[in-house]
């Protein structure tokens, strides 16, 4: 069966049109890193992604947006819309078809409300306020700008100061939003010197490459076929079906290719819902894409913050206190505060340490997870506080850390699974050169810059969620894995191939991997930097798992030179089972399956953290990260120009990858520090740059030379594969190492990120 009417290319349409060929390509001086399996159909074109895929007789959607932040819709001129050549639907919240579940109706934490045209009440600008269906893209679009909305507005609170103030109970997912440990205002009060950090974070939008789109089948009444990306498909297949009022396991979500989720795809969106309602309502399949001014509201962001930070600094240049405050900007109709404070709650000993979220409930859209969610922001202020703190004690600023390195867990007192961050500081340094460093101002290169060096220190707790996978070996001596992992170009579909391999102690080129569909058993989602020791586990586990079938069919059959050697004296290598007291003695898989006139053995494997391990040990990825920048008072231009990043993050399963997402980590934390911000408009509230020529990103031009660094680091106890995650720890400690190189070079310590030019130059 193949739901596709479009060819397929390079991609084996066999089962559910998601299995990639083995890549035969290797590099690396062992020659054992495999290069990714996608990359061959990403670069020639042949990877189809949500927006790419066709059906017949498809229709298209485009959405009609508020153009303020606050007030009502009195009308929409749908006369006008419906009267346009090919449109041939208007939805509006008068005659949206039902929903099963009310859209502001919470069941799941990761169940945001989101609009699904439920009522006329503009709660930011950008909201979805109209869906138009019609036969072209450019027909619903023109249809949309047809409805002319007339709106009744109120004046929106789109700033911290306009805010509604608010307390929460948790931030992020699960969070407490207070925590104290000792007592932070004795600390301060016993410590020799108290510094004080206030730093303001903005607005930051995920700004995927793939803009967030749709293509709804109904293939029956109760089976519905959703292309679109996402990082949670098995979890958000039953949300779309709980709203649908389906039955489990009628919505199949099909997610191959992400071109970069952050956290923005992780959840369910209106969207989804409305393409779905609207293709089972007109019976047609529809698509909807999102515009890229419309992924900057209804599809999250990252939420500003005004961060305090209170240090109380003691003898030799010990930490007595550490004080984290933190206001974050919450939207009116969900309850998603950016965790700020975690960032400083489990990296440095202190014996006094607090972190305080509450929020202000503004007119924006509901901020969500993105990249690093809280450990980003938190650690930008964090580390400029700890540099402000080490020249306060006359410390280097690495040698400061260093003397509030922390043994155990501030927070819990717990003991580390593992920690290799005083080696990720050594291998960072050197190879940054940063023992040449001055303790003042470095003065100006030839050229007439003012240079400085900067450094932070990274950490992102060790997530795992639980993911289940599924391997077979074949009789004709080839293995396949099939699992519901997400790719979104971090090569998950490369690793998990490696993973299951790795099980079935198998060349991972004799393993096909079927992946990227929520019919597949669940991998979990991809966030948190938790998807490869969740998905990958459970893969290594299904393999190991086959053999263990293989193993006892072996010893158990007479015919077989294994005959009675007993699980334990039978070693598993390169597809042969031989005798672990004679490895001449043995057979490959396939033989094993012939006499046993087997098609092939199917393995299951769960990859979840043991409970004792989960709650005795502390467990995150650490690194340290080395900035110089230049800055040209005259030219006003302030460059980056190079980084080091020295990273321990437990086994590091393909070099290759690896590096890839610890380079794009340095590059988001210097975009976190001289780029990034959305700029609203206190009038309307709108956002004044949603598109990608006013919202800056790193261009190659601002990339300097990057250094990435793993350091080895064993850890018996974050999971069974030895793995930590690689995703979000290269964003921590960056922002602030680029932070403090301007400091370093100027004396001027940042209030607010992005760094200004214009705000050091005033400095000067
Ligand atoms: Mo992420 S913010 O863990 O998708």
């Amino acid at each position: 069966m193949s739901h596709d009417s479009y060819p397929m290319r390079v991609m084996d349409a066999a089962e559910h049109g998601l299995t990639l060929p083995a890549a035969p390509l290797r590099y690396g001086s062992g020659g054992k890193v495999p290069a990714r399996r996608d990359g061959l159909a990403k670069v020639t074109g042949a990877a189809l992604y949500a927006a790419d895929r066709q059906a017949e007789a498809l229709l298209h959607a485009a959405f009609a947006t508020a153009p303020v932040a606050r007030g009502r819709v009195v009308a929409l001129d749908t006369q006008a819309a419906l009267a346009h050549p090919g449109v041939v639907q208007v939805y509006t919240p008068a005659n949206r078809p039902p929903l099963a579940q009310h859209p502001d109706e919470k069941r799941h934490p990761f169940n945001f409300r989101h609009e699904a045209l439920q009522d006329d009440t503009i709660r930011y600008a950008g909201q979805p306020i109209a869906m138009v269906l019609a036969e072209t893209p450019e027909a619903a679009a023109e249809g949309a700008r047809l409805l002319a909305p007339e709106i009744a507005a109120e004046p929106p609170r789109v700033d911290h100061d306009a805010g509604t103030p608010w307390q929460p109970e948790m931030v992020g997912f699960f969070a407490p939003a207070q925590a104290e440990v000792g007592d932070v205002a004795r600390g301060l009060a016993e410590a020799e010197q108290v510094v004080e950090v206030e730093i303001e974070t903005p607005d930051q939008f995920h700004n995927a490459m793939e803009p967030h789109a749709i293509l709804a089948r109904w293939e029956g009444p109760e089976k519905l076929l959703l292309d679109t990306p996402n990082q949670g498909p098995v979890m958000i297949a039953g949300l779309v079906a709980g709203y649908l009022g389906l039955p489990e396991g009628a919505v199949e979500i099909r997610t191959p290719f992400i071109g970069g989720g952050f956290g923005s795809k992780l959840m369910i969106y209106g969207a989804m819902i409305l393409t779905a309602l609207a293709a089972r309502d007109l019976g047609r399949p529809v698509k909807t894409v999102l515009s890229r001014a419309q992924m900057y509201g209804p599809v999250g962001h990252r939420a500003g913050t005004r961060q305090r930070l209170r240090l109380g600094i003691g003898s030799g240049g010990r930490l007595t206190a550490l004080d984290h405050e933190v206001t974050a900007l919450a939207s009116s109709f969900e309850d998603f505060v950016e965790p700020s404070g975690h960032a400083s709650q489990h990296l440095y000993a202190v014996p006094n340490l607090a972190m305080r979220h509450s929020a202000r409930r503004v007119d924006r859209g509901t901020p969500v997870a993105m990249r690093a969610p809280g450990e980003a922001s938190g650690s930008a202020a964090l580390e400029v506080a700890m540099d402000v703190a080490a020249e306060a004690a006359g410390l280097d600023p690495l040698a400061f850390r260093l003397s509030n390195y922390a043994e155990t867990d501030p927070a819990t007192g717990r003991p580390f699974s593992s920690k290799a961050l005083r080696e990720c500081y050594a291998a960072g340094a050197e190879a940054f050169g940063w023992a040449g460093r001055p303790a003042a101002r470095m003065g100006r290169d030839a050229e007439g810059r003012l240079i400085g060096w900067g450094m932070g220190t990274s950490q992102y707790m060790c997530t795992m969620y639980r993911g289940e996978a599924r391997v077979k070996v074949h009789a004709d001596g080839t293995a396949s894995a099939a699992i519901a992992g997400v790719d979104m170009g971090q090569g998950a579909w490369t690793i998990l191939a490696q993973c299951a391999a790795e099980g079935l102690s198998m060349d991972p080129e004799r393993l096909r991997l079927t992946s990227g569909s929520s019919v597949l058993p669940d991998g979990a989602v991809a966030g948190g930097s938790g998807h490869t020791a969740t998905a990958g586990m459970a893969a290594s586990e299904a393999g190991r798992n086959a053999v263990e079938q293989l193993i006892s069919l072996a010893t158990a059959d007479p015919a077989s030179p294994l005959f009675g050697a007993g699980n334990s004296g039978v070693v598993a290598r390169d597809g042969r089972l031989s005798r672990a007291d004679d490895p001449s003695r043995g057979e490959s898989y396939s033989e094993v399956l012939a006499r046993a006139g087997l098609a092939e053995v199917e393995g299951q494997g769960v990859g979840e953290r043991v409970q004792a391990h989960r709650e005795g040990y502390a467990m995150f990825s650490h690194g340290a990260v080395f900035a110089e920048v230049a800055i040209d008072p005259e030219l006003a231009q302030m460059r980056v120009t190079r980084m080091v990043g020295a990273f321990a993050c437990g086994r590091i399963l393909n070099p290759r990858m690896v590096q890839s997402q610890l380079e794009g980590g340095l590059i988001w934390g210097l975009s976190f520090a001289l780029h990034e911000e959305a700029q609203y408009d206190p009038a309307t509230g709108r956002i004044l740059n949603a598109d990608l020529a006013g919202y800056h990103v790193p261009a190659h031009a601002d990339i300097p030379q990057l250094t990435t660094l793993t350091v080895a680091e064993e850890d018996p106890y974050v999971n069974a594969l030895g793995v930590k995650g690689v995703g979000e720890v290269g964003i921590t400690g960056s922002a602030g190492a680029i932070a403090n190189a301007i400091r370093h070079a100027t004396g001027f310590t940042p209030t607010r990120f992005p760094i200004r030019i214009e705000d050091v130059l005033a400095h000067l």
